[in-house]
């Protein structure tokens, strides 16, 4: 098998599309690195005194592992000198983090959920880093807040890794969807799939059911079709499968198709949903989208969704184009 490392994709996809600037390889190979380093720390786990909480809330109020905390700082180290990024957002800062000016400002910017499905941390399951890559548009000098409110579909690449039995990242562009394993040996990324496709089809639903006393009509409706399976209107058997992080059931669905919600409900009318548009949702949408699947919040594309600020949540129905339509059309009626 010949092995195609994260450099040498990168640089034949530059080649051959000539899409890929200088600064925003960088940038991939950078995150790349820092994601090696979580994964170290998630690995070494209890031996490393990693586990556990910091004893501290972030600006959503939530209370932060040490392994949120580590991560974050291991990803704004790794990523403020090269050069190539203007300022960073995460979900555990409360407002942006602009490059120190002894260092070149570049023409990026991002965004993480440094690791995602925090409360699996101490339970030994997949976790994973989710990063979302904006352009700063306009040539004012400076960056504030107002240049990270962007439309997801403005984003110039997306990714996440997981953190599980392998260690994997997933790579979009915005031509296609490129998976890399990392080979714990050579230190390498080493590509094992490209050209990503989810099926259109599927008989895999993942939500957390525990709430579905306070779901809206639609996605009552949604569900019960579901597990209603050969004998309701469906015609068919739905299986369930729900990991509690995101990262993991979202690579569950882009490796065998399934559609993962998680929907507004009545729990807190106020907010749109319980994840975030910027770190969470929009790099999936745009990985789904790329990989042939669908992302809305349940009555319009993710992706054309104009933030208003940046920890902003949004409700999430993506995976399988078919699936997702429907229980779209659901909202609609
Ligand atoms: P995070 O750990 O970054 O705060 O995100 C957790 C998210 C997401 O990964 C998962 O889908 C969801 O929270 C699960 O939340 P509930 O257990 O509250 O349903
Ligand atoms: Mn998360
Ligand atoms: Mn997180």
């Amino acid at each position: 098998m010949k092995r195609v490392s994260l450099t040498r994709y990168l640089v034949e996809q530059q080649r051959e599309h000539g899409h890929i600037p200088p600064q925003l390889r960088l940038l991939i190979e950078v995150v790349a690195r820092a994601c090696k380093h979580i994964a170290i720390s998630v690995n070494k786990g209890a031996l490393g005194e990693l586990l556990g909480t910091a004893h501290t809330e972030n600006v959503q109020g939530e209370v932060q592992k040490k392994l949120d905390v580590i991560s974050n700082e291991v990803l704004i180290e790794a990523n403020e000198w090269g050069g190539h990024l203007a300022a960073m957002a995460s979900e555990e800062m409360d407002s942006i983090h602009v490059v120190p000016n002894r260092y070149p400002q570049g023409e990026y910017l991002l965004l993480f959920d440094p690791l995602d499905g925090s409360s699996n941390i101490d339970v030994n399951v997949s976790i994973g880093t989710i990063f979302s890559v904006l352009r700063k548009v306009g040539h004012a000098r400076g960056v504030s807040e107002e240049d990270f409110l962007q439309p997801g579909k403005q984003q110039a690449a997306a990714g996440y890794c997981v953190y599980g039995p392998q260690t994997t990242l997933v790579l979009t562009l915005g031509d296609g969807v490129a998976l890399f394993t990392l080979d714990r040996e050579t230190g390498s990324w080493v590509l094992t799939e490209d050209q990503m496709r989810i099926p259109e089809d599927t008989k895999e639903f993942a939500i957390n059911m525990s709430n579905a006393r306070h779901w809206a009509e639609p996605v009552t409706r949604y569900i019960a079709e579901c597990t209603a399976g050969k004998e309701g209107p469906r015609g068919k058997d739905f299986n369930m499968r729900w990991v509690g992080s995101m990262v993991a059931d979202v690579h569950r669905i882009l490796a065998r198709g399934g559609v993962f919600l998680y929907p507004w409900d009545r729990r807190d009318p106020d907010k749109p949903g319980k994840l975030r548009l910027m770190y969470e949702a929009n790099p999936m949408a745009f990985i789904v989208e790329q990989a042939g699947g669908m992302a809305t919040d349940g009555r319009q594309r993710i992706m054309d969704i104009v933030p208003t600020k940046l920890h902003e949540r949004v409700a999430v129905v993506l995976g399988s184009r078919n699936e997702v339509q429907r229980a779209t059309e659901y909202h609609a009626g």
